[in-house]
């Protein structure tokens, strides 16, 4: 399909690895961001740039009729756990209120083709490892659950319409574009991965463990880290699966494997040559003892191939794209 596609959120740290992914591949990109998080200077050369937000009906229906564009994708909204806890308002309003806003407006205006950023906070704390799509659904925070009340309606909406759509859920997100034309730029550090790289490049005195006592062999909560370019191979994948006339579909993306907290940070500090000091602290609300994905339906629906599924890539782009920014 050569019509664009309008990407929501594709200023920021994933949207604009899948906005590289395919205008690299030749395919117009529209970027929608309202620059809360995201960065101008992480849009594609030639892409389009619009800032605005996504729940803003008038401005996203303008937008799909003046590009044509045949298809979305719906990176915009907010992703940090913890905050979710003492602000629950405002990712209610971000993610599903806005979300939802912009669900309706994408299928009234006869959008086909949805793709949505979605998320393993969706699972809370499963039973069993890996985990599979069909696992129970019991968010454990306000984030998780206003991102499955989205890919819900989204379900439910996409039943009578004639918009099918693909849900990603994303498990822990890594590394940087290997050009380094993008990496993460969130304001303010929250992932694991970003922390230590501050602390090896001395940009923060050091760093907490979120508790070292839960039920894992080293007793530090144990993640499955995926390189933000399988991740948009993932979503480029979908988008034409979708276009080929494919069933909707929900999928996890991760490799089925994880690292706890302690082998990050270890990794981080063989890769870097630099010690940093880290220091036990209280467990974080909202973290699940283990994540790790059961990625055979991305594998089997989309062809999915894990190319970069390497701790140490990761770790060694996410130290190259800090590197470059200013401290
Ligand atoms: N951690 C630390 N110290 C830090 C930062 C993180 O010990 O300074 C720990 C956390 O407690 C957690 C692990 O490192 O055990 C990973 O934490 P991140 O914040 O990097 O990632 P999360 O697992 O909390 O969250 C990510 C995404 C969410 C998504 C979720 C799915 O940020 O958007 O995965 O489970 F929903």
């Amino acid at each position: 399909d050569p019509r664009p596609v309008l990407i929501a959120g594709g200023a920021g740290y994933i949207g604009s690895h899948v906005a590289l992914a395919l205008a690299d591949a030749g395919r117009p990109v529209v970027i929608l961001d309202d620059l809360s998080t995201g960065r101008q200077a992480l849009v594609p050369e030639g892409a389009v740039f619009v800032r605005g937000d996504m729940g803003d009906r008038a401005l996203v229906r303008r937008l799909l009729a003046e590009h044509g564009c045949s298809g979305v994708m719906m990176f915009a909204g907010s992703i940090i756990v913890s905050e979710s806890f003492r602000e629950p308002l405002p990712y209610w309003r971000n993610n599903a209120g806005s979300g939802l806003a912009f669900v309706e407006t994408c299928v009234e205006a006869g959008i086909r083709h949805f793709v949505y950023s979605s998320t393993a906070a969706v699972y809370g704390t499963p039973d069993t490892l890996p985990i599979s799509e069909s696992a129970a659904l019991r968010p454990i925070s306000p984030y998780g659950r206003s991102k499955l009340a989205v890919e819900w309606a989204l379900s439910d909406i996409c039943e009578t319409a004639p918009t099918r759509f693909a849900a990603l859920r994303y498990f822990n997100v890594a590394g940087a574009d290997h050009r380094g034309r993008s990496g993460q730029v969130s304001p303010v550090a929250t992932h694991l991965i970003k922390i230590a790289v501050e602390a090896a490049l001395g940009r923060r005195e050091g760093m907490a463990i979120y508790g070292d006592d839960y039920p894992t062999a080293d007793g530090t909560c144990i993640r499955d880290y995926i390189h933000v370019t399988d991740l948009a191979e993932a979503h480029v994948l979908a988008l034409a699966h979708l276009e080929r006339g494919g069933e909707s579909l929900i999928a996890n993306c991760g490799y089925g494997h994880g690292f706890s907290v302690r082998e990050v940070i270890d990794v981080v500090r063989r890769v870097s040559g630099r010690d940093f000091p880290v220091h036990s602290s209280e467990r974080r609300r909202g973290d699940p003892p283990a994540l790790v994905a059961d990625s055979g339906l991305l594998k089997a629906k989309l062809g999915w191939v894990a190319r970069r599924d390497d701790l140490e890539l990761m770790v060694r782009s996410a130290l190259e794209w800090e590197a470059k920014q200013q401290p």
